[in-house]
This record gives structure tokens, C-alpha cells and sequence, in this order.
């Protein structure tokens, strides 16, 4: 079965480890994708080993952007797994190169770009004029509509979303990851949450979209909304 498991975030479930960071596995009938790490190896690593994800079965790394939250958890891959293709936003691609072995491959992403047949890259979005940020966030294509994953949603929620519909040319099925609302007012996470309705079926908010957000979107979008934290799937079907 094709599905998303959060492996971690800052909430947890069914004795899986809660801590600031975001990484999630998307497996797929034909590759398993992780995407982003977490912050601290050994948590990745022991809630990895909770749900039963082997390193070595990672076909590809793909980064959304480089905060340590987001990288941290990379040497769990690196111990374990000699050969993954690594995607990052171009301009931190020669850190990254530095890190990997060389029989693994740094791919650097700038415009919108296809990873697999069944998944692409928004490709990089800045934020910040004078220290720009870059991060790109991805995109998988299938049965119930496609599925948008963002690491912290730096370039803001808004804006992916809908380049995402742009890039598909419909409406998403789901939307999970950080929407970095933690530290926005009530008016404001209202009117993002009424903008995505229009974009999306289904949200699954966590990481830094922060608990009060959270708290309003599962109100607000009821039977749309996934809990999600570390240890919980997602399968990637009808709901
Ligand atoms: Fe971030
Ligand atoms: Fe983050």
C-alpha cells in the first residue's frame, strides 16, 4: 500500500519520540522517499526503528530547505545507506555535496523539476531579501489527486499551494507538513485556512504550523482535517 508516515515532529504518538523537527516517509509502489530528517540523529533513528523503516531501503533524500531542523537527521541515512540520490535547493547543494558519499548524487533543484515519474519538485522558492532562504517543497502525483509536502513553508503556505494547483493543474487532494503559523495572530491563521479550502481537499497540519493553528484548522476543516505527528500514516487513497 502506498502511504506517508510522519517520522518526526513536534508532537508524537504511540510512544514514537516528540521533538522540534519535521521529516515524513513517502512510500511508493516502485521508490521510498524521505522526505526531510528531523533534527537529532538518534530520534530519527529510534523512531525509524519504531515504525519499521530500514535506511537502507531510502532510494532518495529529498531536503526542502537547509534549517537544522529539517537536515539534522541525515547521518542515520548516511551510516546505513552508501547509495540515495539527495535533492537540494541548488544554491546549498555544494554543502550537502560535501556530506555524502561519492557514490551517492547531489541533485541540485531550482525550477520546477520531476524526481520520479510520479514526483516533482515545486521548485526553489526565496524568502528573505538580504540572507535569501530557499526552499522547495514536493509534490506526488496519484489516485485521489496529488499530495503537497512541505518542510516549513518559509515562502508561506499560500503561495505553494497554489503554485502546486499550477504546476498539476488541479486541485490537491491533501496538503501535510509545517505551514509555519506558530507564530501568527488568529485573524491571520483564519484566512490562510479559508484560502487553502479552495485548494485543497484534506489538511494535515504540523511541525510549525504550532498547536493554537492546529487547534483552528481541526475545527474549522473538520472531516478535512488528518491529525498528524510522528508515528501517524497517512495512506494514499480515497479517503
Ligand atoms: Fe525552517
Ligand atoms: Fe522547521
Amino acid at each position: 500500500m502506498e502511504r506517508l508516515t510522519v517520522l518526526y515532529d513536534n508532537r508524537a504518538v504511540d510512544g514514537f519520540k516528540a521533538d522540534w523537527g519535521f521529516s515524513l516517509l513517502v512510500e511508493l509502489d516502485d521508490r521510498d522517499i524521505l522526505f526531510d530528517t528531523g533534527a537529532k540523529p538518534e530520534i530519527l533513528g529510534e523512531n525509524m526503528d519504531k515504525a519499521g523503516v530500514d535506511p537502507e531501503e531510502i532510494d532518495i533524500v529529498f531536503i526542502s530547505h537547509n534549517h537544522w531542523d529539517h537536515t539534522g537527521g541525515l547521518p542515520v541515512i548516511l551510516e546505513k545507506n552508501a547509495e540515495f540520490e539527495l535533492f537540494v535547493p541548488e544554491p546549498d547543494c555544494l554543502e550537502f555535496e560535501e556530506r555524502i558519499p561519492e557514490s551517492s548524487i547531489c541533485v541540485p533543484v531550482s525550477s520546477p523539476t520531476y524526481i520520479t515519474e510520479r514526483v516533482l519538485s515545486t521548485g526553489i522558492m526565496a524568502t528573505g531579501l538580504e540572507s535569501p532562504q530557499y526552499e522547495h517543497s514536493m509534490i506526488v502525483l496519484g489516485e485521489p489527486g496529488p499530495v503537497l509536502i512541505t518542510g516549513c513553508s518559509h515562502p508561506g503556505i499560500v503561495d505553494i499551494a497554489k503554485k502546486a494547483v499550477s504546476l498539476t493543474g488541479e486541485e490537491l487532494f491533501l496538503i501535510v507538513g509545517g505551514f509555519h503559523l506558530y507564530r501568527a495572530d488568529r485573524e491571520e491563521i483564519e484566512e490562510v485556512s479559508e484560502e487553502l479550502k479552495r485548494l485543497t481537499r484534506f489538511v494535515a497540519p504540523c511541525h510549525c504550523t504550532g498547536e493554537e493553528a492546529i487547534e483552528i484548522f481541526r475545527t474549522s476543516w473538520k472531516e478535512r482535517f488528518i491529525p498528524a505527528a510522528a508515528g501517524v500514516e497517512i495512506p494514499l487513497e480515497e479517503a
